[in-house]
């Protein structure tokens, strides 16, 4: 009998050893509490001695009780060293019920969410959903939108000019200054009838300030189909508000002049962060500017190669980022590209 604890005692250093030795093993952890309940477990050898004792004589009782108690004691102890050596540390010192440590989860940018609820907006209403370059030529941003070269709308639209690169045309290409482009890109490649809007990234040369920034987003609108008329558009920009803003909201239209539309208007609605008394971003005024329309001009169509005598159509041109800021109540541009956390993770 002593002989027999003798060799469980041997034989469970042997395997530990050989196991920690091991440093290929994948699951120490798993092998070493495996191993633990074979020398250490209720059904384990040492145990079931232990268990038989009561059946010794009183010598034998004492004297393998003591050695069979102190070859547990022993086996606890390294079976709990090497665990804390896998584990890194002194496994008592671990509080269970401490609180964990909260994981952080990224979340959406306010004007992904609110390009977002318009997508499905206009996704509803059977629109499709386009990209163009940011990177654009001069023709698409300007003169295919009926801005010549020295038109002084170019004023209005004053970009980044990338002087080192020109495309195959030997054209300069601009930091686009609008989504428009994208309108004759679209006409050019899916023809007429057509529905689509285009979200995106457009650039200006601005002196910045609470409401003018050099990288902002709009959403380009377009729909062309025969018998296209300037009602359809209101009829469409009147139940897009809706769509946004969930309540009627006080609006006005103004003409407005743009090369790549006649007629054109601008869509201006009731400041939703002053409640139309005046403030910094409506400029004192109580409205603010929220969409440039009208209807495609001919050459516009003409460059996309549609035939303007069948087909008519509009565009509008949503400014995005001043959408997200009347939504939120937000009263400065130039937190959108901060990346200050305190702003962002209020959304
Ligand atoms: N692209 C124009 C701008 O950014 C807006 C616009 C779009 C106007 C479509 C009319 C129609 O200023």
């Amino acid at each position: 009998m002593k002989n027999k604890l003798e060799q469980i005692k041997n034989q469970a250093f042997t395997d530990l050893h050989d196991l920690m030795n091991k440093k290929t093993s994948l699951n120490l952890e798993e092998n070493l509490r495996t191993l633990r309940i074979k020398y250490l477990g209720r059904k384990g050898e040492l145990s079931q001695i232990l268990r038989n004792l009561k059946d010794l004589s009183v010598t034998e009782k004492k004297e393998l009780g003591a050695l069979a108690n102190s070859i547990k004691k022993d086996l606890e102890a390294v079976f709990k060293e090497k665990e804390d050596e896998i584990l890194g540390g002194n496994s008592k010192d671990y509080d269970l019920s401490l609180p964990g440590k909260e994981i952080k989860t990224g979340h959406l940018h306010p004007l992904t969410l609110i390009q977002r609820d318009l997508e499905d907006i206009f996704k509803s209403l059977g629109f499709s959903i386009l990209e163009g370059p940011e990177l654009e030529s001069d023709y698409y941003n300007f003169e295919a939108l009926n801005i010549s070269k020295h038109h002084p709308a170019r004023d209005m639209q004053d970009t980044f000019y990338v002087n080192w690169e020109k495309n195959k045309k030997d054209e300069k290409l601009v930091m686009r200054t609008h989504t428009s482009p994208v309108q004759v890109r679209a006409m050019q490649t899916y023809g007429a009838p057509l529905k689509a809007i285009v979200p995106g990234k457009v650039f200006r040369n601005e002196a910045i300030d609470a409401s003018h920034e050099h990288t902002f987003y709009q959403l380009e609108g377009l729909m062309i189909d025969k018998d296209i008329s300037i009602t359809n558009m209101i009829a469409l920009m009147k139940e897009l508000l809706k769509g946004i803003f969930k309540k009627e909201v006080p609006v006005r239209i103004r003409p407005g002049f743009f090369p790549f539309v006649e007629p054109g208007i601008e869509l201006d609605i009731s400041c939703q962060l002053c409640g139309g008394e005046g403030c910094s971003v409506c400029k004192q005024s109580g409205w603010l500017e929220l969409f440039p329309a009208g209807m495609v001009h001919p050459k516009v169509l003409e460059a996309g190669g549609i035939d303007s005598k069948k087909y008519s159509g509009f565009a509008f041109g949503l400014g995005l980022t001043r959408l997200v800021m009347m939504k939120y109540h937000i009263n400065d541009i130039r937190l959108f590209n901060s990346g200050d956390l305190r702003f962002l993770e209020q959304f």
